[in-house]
């Protein structure tokens, strides 16, 4: 049974993965299938918190009782995420987010040229929102937990990304190719930027999602 322990609680969660246009019937993305940030989602509701789920072309349906904002781009989750972040008392990231979009955007649909190299895609940095977030606390105290997609190194590379992006706690999962992304199942080690190490086995995404609020609601002012 469910506690009720994320009532009167407001709680920011952005899942999916980002796609980012290159014209009117491409772009760039990843293979983010939203079920991890829903279940977040889903399990801070049924704990008693207001939910906001920021999501980026998930195709899930609907979840009752929680505030569902739908974006594409990484500057569109960008802005919805700071947008509710504003009261938020926790902010958890599990959407995968482009780090570059295409420079520009052609209005019409690229065409191969006959004979000629296909032309070089020029890439421009995205906001990184999740370290513009743990530094500007959008409300103060607030708990910022990311996720990190790792495919080797994985607890090496979560600590240098938890320093860097400047986070309270970071989710660290292993990726391959029919592993994490799009799967029910998950394994991960959550890292505290109090230097404690969390590992959780593999299990479905919502045990993974409850042992992430187990850990948020100590943090919490
Ligand atoms: O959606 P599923 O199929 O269920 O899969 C779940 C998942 C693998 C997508 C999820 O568990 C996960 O690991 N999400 C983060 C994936 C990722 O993009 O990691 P990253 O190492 O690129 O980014 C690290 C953190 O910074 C993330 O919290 C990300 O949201 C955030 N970020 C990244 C880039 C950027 N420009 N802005 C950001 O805020």
């Amino acid at each position: 049974a469910a506690r009720p322990d994320l009532a009167g609680r407001h709680v920011v969660v952005s899942a999916g993965g980002t796609r980012e246009p290159l014209d009117p019937v491409r772009f760039l993305g990843n293979r983010s299938s939203g079920k991890q940030g829903y279940a977040l989602a889903r399990t801070a509701a049924a704990r008693g918190a207001r939910v906001t789920l920021v999501a980026a072309n998930t195709g899930l349906p609907d979840l009752a009782g929680v505030d569902v904002v739908q974006v594409g781009t990484a500057v569109q989750l960008r802005e919805a995420v700071l947008k509710a972040a504003s009261d938020a008392d926790a902010v958890v990231m599990a959407a995968a987010v482009a780090d570059f979009r295409p420079a520009t955007y052609a209005t019409g649909k690229i065409k191969k040229k006959d004979g000629q190299e296909p032309e070089a895609i020029v890439l421009v940095r995205n906001p990184d929102i999740l370290a513009e977030i743990s530094a500007d606390r959008p409300r103060p105290g607030q708990v910022v937990v990311g996720f990190a997609a790792e495919t080797d190194d994985v607890l090496a590379n979560g600590r240098t990304k938890l320093a860097r992006k400047g986070c309270d706690l970071l989710v660290v999962n292993e990726v391959g190719e029919r592993r994490t992304f799009g799967s029910e199942e998950n394994e991960a080690v959550v890292l505290g930027a109090d230097g404690s190490e969390i590992p959780v086995p593999y299990g479905p995404k919502e045990a993974l999602a409850e042992t992430v609020w187990d850990l948020v609601v100590p943090r919490l002012g």
